[in-house]
């Protein structure tokens, strides 16, 4: 599950245009992100960098972002070269992250259910602990726990779909297609349940986890149907979760 970004770094990058992603993903990931000014700020899972740049031009005063993916590390190195930003960028696992130093916030946006088993989800909660001090905020896009049982196709207009190979338990694999134009490509995650998550972030030193339903943009979604968002928010597929270091 590691390398698999490897092989669809640049067309996982290109969904960013997307409207989901651009008027769901976005302000509900940076809403829950908060004010990050005059902040030290750890981005995991940051992928091409999109994120850690925002966070970066929101006034986080240092902004570094971590990928287990070589090929997206180069991808967010060629962005902060291309348009400099001083964003710096690690290629290490979360589950072990070398020495960073401390942060006043972390943020993820899809990481936790990347770990193949609870014990590398506490490994991955538990790194992420060491990197905040007391009060410091953990924040997150998740999948959401309470798995739909819409058909996998259910969110094709959207430019996706998605199953869940065997019964809803912890450790199942959600495979993910991207239909994007004539691109289609895929990717796997885990599933965790509430409890499993709440009780390793519990586990790990976190304290007051909250789950978050998503936001939409309607302001800025302006020529997209008034509806278009609804069936999915009905059913949404990921989901916000914060914690606090306690
Ligand atoms: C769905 S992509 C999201 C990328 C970025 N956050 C964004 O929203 O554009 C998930 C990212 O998680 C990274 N990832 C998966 N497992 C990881 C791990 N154990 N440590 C660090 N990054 C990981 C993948 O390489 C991939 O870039």
């Amino acid at each position: 599950m590691n390398a698999q970004y490897d092989e669809i770094a640049e067309q996982y990058a290109r969904t960013r245009h997307s409207p989901l992603r651009r008027w769901v993903e976005q302000p509900s990931f940076l809403g829950l992100a908060g004010d990050v000014r005059g902040l030290r700020v750890l981005d995991l899972a940051c992928g091409d960098g999109f994120y850690t740049r925002a966070l970066k031009q929101a006034g986080a005063t240092e902004v570094v972002g971590v990928d287990i993916s070589p090929a997206m590390i180069a991808l967010a190195t060629q962005n902060e070269q291309a348009s400099p930003l001083g964003v710096e960028y690690v290629c290490a696992d979360a589950a072990a992250l070398p020495d960073l130093g401390r942060f006043d916030r972390v943020v993820a946006a899809y990481l936790l259910h990347y770990a193949p088993d609870r014990s590398v989800l506490s490994a991955m909660c538990s790194s992420i602990a060491r990197c905040l001090g007391t009060g410091g905020d953990f924040v997150t896009l998740n999948e959401n726990p309470a798995q739909s049982d819409e058909p996998a196709g259910a969110y094709a207009r959207y430019g996706f779909t998605k199953s869940l190979d065997g019964p809803l338990a912890d450790g199942a694999t959600i495979r993910y297609r991207m239909l994007a134009g004539r691109e289609s490509f895929g990717f796997e995650a885990c599933y965790y349940c509430r409890e499993t998550y709440e009780a390793v972030l519990h586990d790990a030193g976190f304290g007051a986890v909250q789950w978050h339903d998503l936001v939409v943009d309607r302001a800025a979604a302006d020529g997209v149907d008034a509806d278009y968002f609804d069936a999915y928010l009905a059913h949404p597929p990921v989901i916000g979760l914060s914690c606090r270091r306690r």
